[in-house]
């Protein structure tokens, strides 16, 4: 590894630092490469479910069933993180957040070896039932190796290190988007290798646990086990002497002894949390409701209805945009705030939804709209990983304190993979009815969020949390937007102030 890296926020990266958070973010990789891998082999698995159909039942399968199945095995995905993602909290106190990774690999294997065995079998059952396994497996992971990887990253590198996760996940929609070519894994005979495949990094990550030290803020702050926290430290930081780091855990501590635990009905109850957990949810909403899936999981049939000639090499190029843009968005992020990155990835999506419908509507007279679609395609992706691909993950922990976190994040990540759950399976029904006016209700519904987030959503970066719910308590609501309109403009003023003295002094 380079000297310069290395140093990188005046905190050494340790050898230990380096592989904990690599082996984590293969978490990570998994839950992209799921979320990509069915969308290139769509026609050729559902050829081999009405041969499994005509084998059965001596008769070609109906088009509506079919329909049926393939939303089902695409969408299923979604109900497996929903009901996971719910378990993260509870898991990750039980067992740990490194032995949670490691038991997680399970289902990894299990839903894997379904896939991978259902052609094999004959059998559409097995390859559903793995994709609901799998994306239990997803959930966990999406829940646990942010946890994980926040938690042992020194404070001046956590933004950084924690990026990671989205990275990961990209990549890993890129690399399954490759390994989908039919003259790759995509093809009538090894589709069932391309679905299995995602046991690989199940294997590493499993050879590779053992060697990473578990949490020691989890250690430290839940288990009250200060001698490893100590050893691991150590490990982690490289350095003997790590009483700083203890004694901001025993700060954090102490801030969580102080507050109460918050319940999930509690959160809607309470008028102090309701602004806040309104926010949250309509955030993940805006995520998954952009269509951003319709795109991941779809995309080849998109560009083929589009006209475009060899639509998997497109569905490529849409990943190598996705993937360019969250590294662009590393770099925004902390310069022009939460809520002016969001907004701009909004309108940037509804635009070239709008542009997508016409270039679509029109494509049968003029055959150069093509390729307008797809630059609308790219276009579409490029502005969601800039706003509302990656802030609403973290926004949310932005938004609420140690006590009603924890909730938070629950009822977060159950609205993120419901609506998730809701494109996988009506999207393929709704092109079908809307054909080329499908992302006009996606445009509709950006302009919705791109509204509500101009009214309610207030800008967190560079403020403590104290100030952020200060700001949704001491006011009635009128007087909160006009509050927070006016930090907004505030918060702009000082971004050049905070750049010359430094990004360390923010945390
Ligand atoms: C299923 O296969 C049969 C025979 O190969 C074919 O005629 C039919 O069109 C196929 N049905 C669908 C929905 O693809």
């Amino acid at each position: 590894m380079p000297a310069g890296f290395q140093q990188l926020g005046g905190e050494r990266i340790t050898g230990t630092l380096a592989l904990s958070v690599f082996t984590a973010v293969l978490g990570s990789l998994q839950f992209g490469y799921n979320i990509g891998v069915i969308n290139a082999p769509q026609k050729i698995i559902e050829q081999d479910y009405n041969s499994t159909w005509i084998h059965r039942y001596s008769e070609p399968i109906p088009e509506r069933t079919l329909t049926s199945l393939w939303s089902l095995s695409v969408a299923i995905f979604s109900i497996g993180g929903m009901l996971s993602s719910f378990c993260v909290g509870f898991v990750s106190e039980w067992l740990g957040r490194r032995k949670a990774m490691l038991i997680n690999n399970l289902l990894a294997f299990i839903g894997g070896g379904l896939m991978g065995m259902a052609k094999l079998c004959r059998s559409f059952e097995m390859m559903i039932m793995g994709r609901f396994i799998i994306g239990a497996y997803c959930g966990l992971a999406s829940g646990l190796v942010p946890m994980y990887v926040g938690e042992i990253s020194p404070t001046s590198l956590r933004g950084a290190l924690g990026t990671l996760h989205q990275l990961a996940i990209v990549t890993g929609i890129l690399i399954a988007q490759i390994l989908g070519l039919q003259s790759l894994l995509g093809s009538q005979e090894l589709w069932p290798v391309l679905l299995g495949v995602t046991v690989l990094p199940t294997v590493l990550q499993m050879a590779l646990l053992p060697f990473c030290p578990e949490s020691p803020r989890f250690l430290y702050i839940v288990r009250c086990q200060e001698h490893h926290a100590k050893s691991g430290l150590r490990r982690l930081t490289g350095k003997q002497e790590v009483s700083d780091d203890l004694a901001e855990m025993k700060e954090e501590k102490r801030r969580m002894d102080m507050e109460r635990k918050v319940s999930i009905p509690e959160l809607f109850r309470s008028p102090m949390y309701r602004q806040p957990i309104i926010i949250a949810i309509l955030l993940q909403l805006s995520q998954q409701l952009s269509g951003i899936n319709a795109i991941f999981y779809y995309s080849t049939s998109i560009f083929q209805t589009a006209g475009v000639e060899s639509p998997v090499y497109a569905t490529i190029g849409a990943g190598v945009v996705n993937c360019a843009f969250t590294v662009v968005s590393l770099f925004l992020v902390e310069k022009m705030g939460r809520r002016t990155l969001h907004m701009l990835g909004l309108s940037g999506m509804c635009v070239c939804a709008i542009v997508m419908t016409i270039a679509l509507a029109l494509l049968d007279s003029v055959p150069w709209m093509s390729y307008i679609s797809m630059l609308a395609i790219f276009g579409f992706v490029a502005f969601f990983e800039v706003g509302p691909g990656p802030i609403p993950w973290f926004f949310v922990a932005e938004l609420f304190s140690q006590g009603p976190r924890p909730a938070a994040m629950a009822v977060a990540g159950f609205s993120n993979w419901t609506a998730n759950f809701i494109i996988g399976m009506g999207f393929q029904y709704i092109a079908n009815v809307a054909g080329p006016y499908v992302f006009l209700i996606f445009a509709v519904l950006l302009l919705f969020f791109l509204l509500f987030t101009f009214f309610r959503v207030p800008e967190t970066r560079g403020k403590t949390f104290d100030q952020i719910s200060a700001a949704f308590h001491n006011h009635p609501p009128t007087m909160m937007d006009l509050d927070l309109g006016l930090d907004m403009e505030l918060g702009k003023s000082s971004t050049e102030l905070d750049y010359l003295g430094g990004e360390g002094n923010e945390n």
